[in-house]
């Protein structure tokens, strides 16, 4: 069974605090030292999942106990974490520093062995680690191995109409396209001519997955020409839309699950989830969307219509309708998803992240330094106390309550350290995205703000509550 996003970053931050940014995953493992300084039972902030962190070589034992104290724990010393092999996906090392002879080694514990591509996922994609399976995980890693491309933010492009189209709505007759995950080109044209798949791919991870099983099964419903002429809109449809970059055999290494090019009725390569997530049965606002207006008319689920597809389009009720019956088709009720009541995965756990106080090396000085752990970062929110965490753009990544946002350029810039950012105030090479122009909003002495910094976009260092001094 598919669970989409959910399987996709199960494991992640935790192991990653002290992870130096722009290294690699999935390296290969290195010996060992053998010494161990201690271990740290710890929630991961990413994923709400329990895991141990042994700390090896040659960390301090200071160094070690104030890591473990950022991940809201505290650190055993001298003894490792000792988790059976038969009760533990694997471990996830991390190369923390060569020269001083720094390791980690994460244990993550679970037995479910249908989560080991996205337990080795969340180490290594996420996390910036190496993944090595227990007996539980059968021993060898499977799926995409590296680590996630910078997120590439949406760039709205117009480009003139391919040969034997017909003028676009866009200046001078141009066809105007976001590239963007969320991104859909004029109507009854292709994306892929129009937008960049290469940025959307960097948007979320692709990999390939197999369609579901019901992929070659024969579909008598192909004879109804009502049926049939449904199903070419809602191809259609998703063909000016980017979800085209991973959902059909163009993409670089194979179709994501399902695609658009599968025979003989292209609807059978869905499970029952994906198809509960056009339906608008399961929410998936946190996957973003752009205002119809601003998109050739095409929308989809946003915070302000909770119910509506997962599927850019113009008609949102015809793209539902389709659907529902398909679901109807296949047996499934509304109830039979009610344990999903969202599909964005990790994307809806950062969204709905609710910070508590911040440790001490984390906070803005009394002269406006920002302070954060973690590693360099490119986005840097500082908000009301009271705003929700960040998600995706187009509209879920400036929450309402941001009082300052900073980005780092994808394209050249580079990443910040924790120390070198003063509020308000815009280094160079990165782009003050709030306020639109001019200086924030003075932060009050003696007030809470809420300061989340991400390494990337949904990948966030330090997300907490900090006084003004
Ligand atoms: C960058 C690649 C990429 C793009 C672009 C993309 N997807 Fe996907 N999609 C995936 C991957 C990978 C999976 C499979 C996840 C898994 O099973 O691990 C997937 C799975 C799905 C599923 C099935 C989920 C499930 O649990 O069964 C749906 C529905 C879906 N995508 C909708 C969309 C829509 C709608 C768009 C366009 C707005 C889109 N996708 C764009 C990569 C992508």
């Amino acid at each position: 069974m598919r669970k989409g996003w959910m399987r996709l970053w199960v494991v992640g931050l935790g192991g990653l605090l002290l992870w130096p940014y722009g290294c690699g995953g999935g390296f290969p493992i290195p010996p060992l030292p053998e010494k161990v300084v201690g271990h740290c039972i710890y929630k991961n902030a990413f994923s709400g999942m329990q895991e141990c962190k042994e700390y090896l070589g040659g960390w301090t034992s200071t160094e070690a106990t104030n890591d473990c104290k950022n991940n809201n724990s505290a650190i055993v010393i001298d003894k490792k974490c000792g988790i059976a092999d038969s009760e533990r996906y694997g471990d996830c090392i991390f190369i923390v520093d060569k020269e001083k002879d720094k390791y980690a080694r994460v244990e993550l514990p679970g037995k479910d062995g249908s989560r080991c591509g996205s337990v080795q996922r969340g180490c290594e994609f996420f996390g910036g680690g190496s993944f090595v399976p227990t007996s539980v995980c059968g021993g060898k890693t499977t799926g995409p191995t590296g680590t996630l491309p910078i997120f590439q933010q949406p760039e709205y492009v117009c480009k003139a109409p391919k040969a034997g189209e017909p003028p676009g709505k866009g200046p001078n007759g141009q066809v105007c396209t976001w590239s963007a995950i969320s991104g859909a080109t004029e109507e009854g044209r292709k994306f892929e001519d129009y937008g960049s798949c290469d940025m959307v791919r960097t948007q979320r991870p692709y990999y390939p997955v197999p369609p579901n099983s019901t992929a070659k099964d024969e579909d008598a419903r192909l004879k109804d020409p009502a049926y049939v002429k449904e199903n070419e809109w809602v191809k259609s449809q998703i063909r000016a839309a980017a979800c085209v970059c991973c959902h059909t055999t163009n993409a670089p290494q194979g179709p994501s699950n399902w695609y658009l090019e599968s025979g003989p009725n292209w609807i059978n390569s869905f499970g029952p989830r994906g198809l509960a997530m056009g339906a608008g049965w399961i929410d998936t606002v946190g996957f973003g969307a752009f205002p119809a207006e601003k998109n050739n008319g095409f929308t989809r689920a946003t915070p302000e219509n909770t119910n509506h597809t997962a599927f850019p389009t113009t008609d949102d009720a015809r793209m539902r309708r389709f659907f529902e019956a398909e679901l109807a088709y296949r047996g499934k009720k509304r109830e039979d998803f009610k344990d999903e009541k969202y599909g964005a995965g990790p994307l809806d756990t950062q969204r709905f992240y609710v910070p508590t106080d911040c440790t001490p090396d984390q906070r803005i000085a009394a002269d406006g330094k920002l302070y954060w752990i973690g590693g360099a970062a490119r986005y840097i929110h500082v908000m009301e106390a009271t705003a929700s965490s960040p998600g995706v753009p187009p509209n879920l990544d400036t929450p309402k309550g941001t009082l300052w946002r900073i980005d780092v350029d994808w394209k050249q810039g580079k990443p910040l350290e924790s120390g070198s950012v003063t509020y308000g105030v815009v280094p160079e090479g990165v782009a003050q995205r709030f306020p639109a122009e001019g200086k924030p909003k003075p932060l009050e002495s003696g007030k809470k703000y809420y300061l989340y910094v991400q390494k990337d976009i949904v990948n966030p260092l330090t997300r907490c509550l900090v006084t003004i001094p």
